[in-house]
């Protein structure tokens, strides 16, 4: 395993770390884009996956970082194992990597580094419940080497500092109850307002926006059900950025234990729309009429 700690440096001056941190625009100038699901199995893990898919073929340094402690994120990516680091290979005390080294050791799926569970399960909690140190040291060093950092984030873990929120929700209504409670919890946390944080490197910055942006975005699956999108931004007060498909051929590659983007489907279309509209500069693959009408005008940008 290469060495991935830091060269202790002598006597540093005092505030110099935070001069520093400023210097280079704290988390290294990244996106932080925690992805989570409105309930169980909606699709959250998949949606994250087509979306680094989608970013990195827009040009975009981007990571993807599995905080589930179960690890589920690993299983999705397809049946070829991947070489590199898991979370279980890190030592789960320490507060600081080196960066370049750490990211440099991660498996790489298509252009996105990944970092994941494995059947030694995903990062560690302590006892009670809280991820341990080297969780904000990861989103820290991964955050300074890449453009954007997609963490899958478990229903009622805290929301990275910085970071914002892709909320997946359906057009049901226990998933639009489940938005409607989930909202003001996950706002609170990106904003570093609840009780417990999880520090991503950008924590003296505050919030990207803070005070001007919500933090929260949904991302609406399917159609044809009961609440239109719209409803949806009425319950929770929040901007719908886009939507996806009921995909079977998402489904089928997950019973065969098949790479998710592998070849094109409705949702590769969409997180290719979702992905632009995240990230409107990158890159300077063309998005089509078709794939625009794939999920529907809601979404206008987030900046
Ligand atoms: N757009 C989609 N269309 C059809 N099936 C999908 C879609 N997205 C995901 N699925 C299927 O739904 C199941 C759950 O997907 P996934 O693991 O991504 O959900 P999740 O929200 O991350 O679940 P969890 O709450 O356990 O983390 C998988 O079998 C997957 O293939
Ligand atoms: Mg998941």
């Amino acid at each position: 395993m290469p060495d991935l700690l830091p060269q202790p440096s002598p006597d540093p001056a005092p505030g110099s770390a935070r001069r520093q941190h400023r210097a280079d625009g704290g988390a290294g100038g990244a996106r932080l884009l925690a992805v989570t699901g409105a309930r169980g199995g909606l699709g959250a893990s998949t949606l994250l996956l087509h979306l680094a898919w989608a970013l990195g073929r827009r040009g975009c340094r981007t990571a993807a970082v599995d905080l589930d402690p179960a690890g589920g994120l690993g299983l999705l990516l397809g049946d070829d194992v991947l070489p590199g680091l898991r979370w279980a290979d890190l030592p789960t005390q320490e507060t600081a990597f080196r960066a370049a080294r750490l990211v440099g050791a991660l498996p790489v799926w298509h252009t996105v580094s990944v970092l994941t569970g494995d059947a030694r399960g995903g990062p560690a909690t302590g006892e009670d419940g809280r991820l341990p140190g080297c969780v904000h040291a990861v989103l820290t060093a991964v955050a300074r080497e890449h453009e954007v950092v997609l963490v899958d984030l478990p229903r009622g873990m805290p929301v990275p500092v910085c970071a914002q929120v892709l909320l997946l929700t359906g057009r049901d209504l226990s998933s639009a109850v489940a938005a409607e409670v989930l909202v003001p919890r996950l706002r609170a946390s990106a904003l570093g307002q609840g009780e417990d944080t999880i520090s991503s490197g950008c924590q003296d910055a505050a919030h990207k926006g803070a005070g001007e942006t919500d933090p929260v975005r949904l991302v609406v699956r399917g159609s044809g059900e009961d609440v239109t999108a719209a409803d949806l931004e009425r319950i929770t007060g929040c901007r719908v950025l886009g939507s996806v498909p009921r995909d079977r051929a998402v489904v089928q590659r997950a019973a065969r234990g098949e790479d998710p983007v592998r070849s094109r489907s409705a949702m590769r279309r969409a997180a290719s729309v979702l992905a632009r509209r995240l990230v409107p500069g990158a890159g300077t693959a063309p998005v089509s009429a078709q794939q625009e009408s794939v999920v529907g005008r809601e979404g206008s940008g987030w900046q």
